[in-house]
């Protein structure tokens, strides 16, 4: 799927976005390749740990080729590893997106993917991550916590649990009465469809430098 408005004549960023559910996510991807608010972008493709993964519709629905690999179909995790390596370089992308990706990234590909892959975070960051801090726990610990703002980071992958390098944050008011599954939907609609689209957009462009494991945004 291919953004034809490359003004400036370059090459096309080659995307390949990682899931493992519903994939509103790639969704919003695909929506802002479609609508211009991503330019520069070619998704080259899906990638799923989980073969019943919503995500894989929307992927085939968009003409966008998808797999499946799965932690299930090997006898070890090395051997998993080495397959979604193997997969994820098959697809030769320049950005690798894991858009609600629940599987630990392999330490090889971290290197190998350095400052080439972005994560989106359901909080933000340094707030409710880390270890156990994934899907609806985050927002259960943000109510616990009694927090009024949450919101959403997108940053780079590194060797630690969300400890890259951010790229973009984006604050969502808690209400009254909300409960794990209604501010989860919340912080998607208002913040991660559209921070994880101007992310891509802004690497796309050349607009995202990384130092000393800080971005800077270029004008
Ligand atoms: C999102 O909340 C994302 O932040 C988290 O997993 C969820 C994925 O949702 N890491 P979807 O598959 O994009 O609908």
């Amino acid at each position: 799927m291919l953004n034809s408005t490359d003004a400036a004549g370059r090459k096309p960023l080659r995307v390949l976005v990682m899931v493992s559910g519903g994939g509103t996510n790639l969704q919003a991807i695909i929506d802002s390749v479609g609508d211009g608010r991503i330019t520069n972008t070619q998704l080259v493709g899906v990638i799923s740990n989980n073969k019943n993964a919503y995500a894989l519709e929307r992927a085939k629905e968009h003409g966008i080729p998808s797999m499946c690999v799965s932690p299930k179909d090997y006898e070890t995790r090395e051997i998993f590893n080495t397959k979604l390596l193997e997969a994820v370089d098959g697809f030769a992308p320049d950005l690798v997106v894991l858009a609600g990706f629940l599987v630990v990234i392999p330490p090889e590909m971290i290197r190998r993917y350095e400052d080439r892959m972005i994560n989106i975070h359901p909080s933000l960051i340094p707030s409710f991550c880390g270890k156990g801090y994934y899907g609806l726990k985050v927002h259960e610990a943000a109510l616990k916590r009694g927090v009024k703002v949450v919101g959403a980071t997108v940053h780079f992958v590194d060797e630690g649990t969300d400890t890259g390098p951010i790229i973009l944050q984006k604050a969502v008011e808690v209400q009254q009465g909300d409960t794990p599954e209604v501010l989860q939907r919340r912080v998607m609609e208002q913040a991660e469809w559209m921070i994880l689209p101007r992310a891509i957009d802004l690497i796309a462009n050349g607009k995202v430098r990384v130092a000393g494991g800080r971005t800077e945004i270029l004008p």
